[in-house]
C-alpha cells in the first residue's frame, strides 16, 4: 500500500483509537478551523448515503478544504466501462484524499493499493465501516464516560451489518460483554463469533428482543435489516420487521443505558422512542462530523 489509509478498523491500534477520539473531542469544541486550506477531498459514493457523505463533506468544509466527487455512480464513466482501478488512479490526480463507499467487500482495500493518496473506507458491502465505528466509540465514551467493561447489546441484522462487524472488532480493546439479538436468518457470522472467542470476549445469542435480554445493557445498538444485501427479496420480506423497539420495552433498562443506531432507521425503532431520554441516535450522527475531522487530519498528517 503506497499511502496510509483507513480501510478496516483493525488498521487502528488501541492507542490510535484513543488519540483520534481525543482529537474528535477537540473538534467538537472548535469545529471551524482552517486546517484543510488548499486541500481537496474526493467523496466517491458508489452506494447511497446521507450521513456518511454529508458529514464527511461538512467536516472538510468546516476545516476550510474543498470537496469534489459524486453521490451517484450512474453519472460517472464507470457506466462506460471504466474500472475501479482507473477511476481511483484518476481521482488521485485531483484530490489529496479519497473517501469511498462501494457495495463490494474488499473494494476499499483494493483502492488503497492502487491509489496515490490516502483512502478512507466509507463502507464496503457488508464488510467494514470504520469511520462509523469511530463515531460510535466517541458516542459510547461521551454517554458512558468510559469504553471499558461495558455491556453492549446488538440487535437486528448482525449478518450484513458492517457497523456491527467493525464495532465488535474495535470494542475488543475494551473488555466488552456482548448480547447478540437476531433472527436465525441474520445471525452474526461465524468469523465474528470466532473473533470474540479468540479475544476472550463473553457473548450470548438470543432470537427475541425481550425486556430481560436488554435489562443490563449499557448500550443498545439497534440496526436496520439491510435490504440491499439480499439477493432474494422474499427472504427480506420475511425478516424486515422482525423487531421494533418501543418505549414499553425500555421501562426497566439501566438509567445510563443509551440507544444507538447507525441510521437510516426503517421500522426497528418506533418514532415515540425519539423523545425518550435514552435515545441518542441523532446526537450520534452529529458526532460523525467531529470523528471524521479527526480521521481526515490524522491521515493528512495535520
Ligand atoms: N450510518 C450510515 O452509514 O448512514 P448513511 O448510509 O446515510 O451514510
Amino acid at each position: 500500500m503506497a499511502n496510509k489509509s483507513l480501510v478496516s478498523i483493525t488498521d487502528y491500534s488501541k492507542e490510535k483509537i484513543l488519540q483520534i477520539l481525543n482529537k474528535a473531542a477537540e473538534f467538537e469544541k472548535n469545529p471551524n478551523q482552517p486546517l484543510l486550506q488548499g486541500k481537496v477531498v474526493a467523496t466517491l459514493f458508489f452506494e447511497p448515503s446521507t450521513r456518511t457523505r454529508l458529514s464527511f463533506e461538512t467536516a472538510v468544509n468546516r476545516l476550510g478544504g474543498r470537496v469534489i466527487g459524486f453521490s451517484d455512480a450512474s453519472t460517472t464513466s464507470g457506466t462506460k466501462g471504466e474500472t475501479l482501478k482507473d477511476t481511483i488512479i484518476m481521482v488521485s490526480n485531483y484530490a489529496d484524499l479519497i473517501v469511498m463507499r462501494n457495495p463490494i467487500e474488499g473494494a476499499a482495500r483494493y483502492a488503497a493499493e492502487v491509489a496515490k493518496v490516502p483512502i478512507i473506507n466509507a463502507g464496503d458491502g457488508a464488510n467494514q465501516h470504520p469511520t462509523q465505528t469511530m463515531l460510535d466509540l466517541y458516542s459510547i465514551k461521551k454517554t458512558q464516560g468510559k469504553l471499558e467493561n461495558l455491556k453492549i447489546c446488538m440487535v437486528g441484522d448482525l449478518k450484513y451489518g458492517r457497523t456491527i462487524h467493525s464495532l465488535i472488532m474495535a470494542m475488543s480493546h475494551f473488555n466488552p460483554t456482548f448480547t447478540f439479538i437476531a433472527p436465525d436468518e441474520l445471525k452474526l457470522p461465524e468469523e465474528y463469533k470466532m473473533f470474540c472467542k479468540e479475544n476472550n470476549i463473553a457473548f450470548t445469542e438470543h432470537d427475541e428482543l425481550t425486556e430481560e435480554a436488554i435489562s443490563d445493557a449499557d448500550i443498545l445498538y439497534m440496526t436496520r435489516v439491510q435490504k440491499e444485501r439480499f439477493t432474494d427479496l422474499y427472504e427480506y420480506e420475511k425478516v424486515k420487521d422482525v423487531y421494533t423497539l418501543r418505549n414499553k420495552l425500555l421501562e426497566n433498562t439501566k438509567p445510563n443505558m443509551r440507544i444507538l443506531h447507525p441510521l437510516p432507521r426503517v421500522n426497528e425503532i418506533d418514532y415515540d422512542v425519539d423523545n425518550n431520554e435514552k435515545a441518542y441516535y441523532f446526537e450520534q450522527a452529529r458526532n460523525g462530523v467531529f470523528a471524521r475531522q479527526a480521521i481526515i487530519c490524522d491521515l493528512l498528517g495535520l
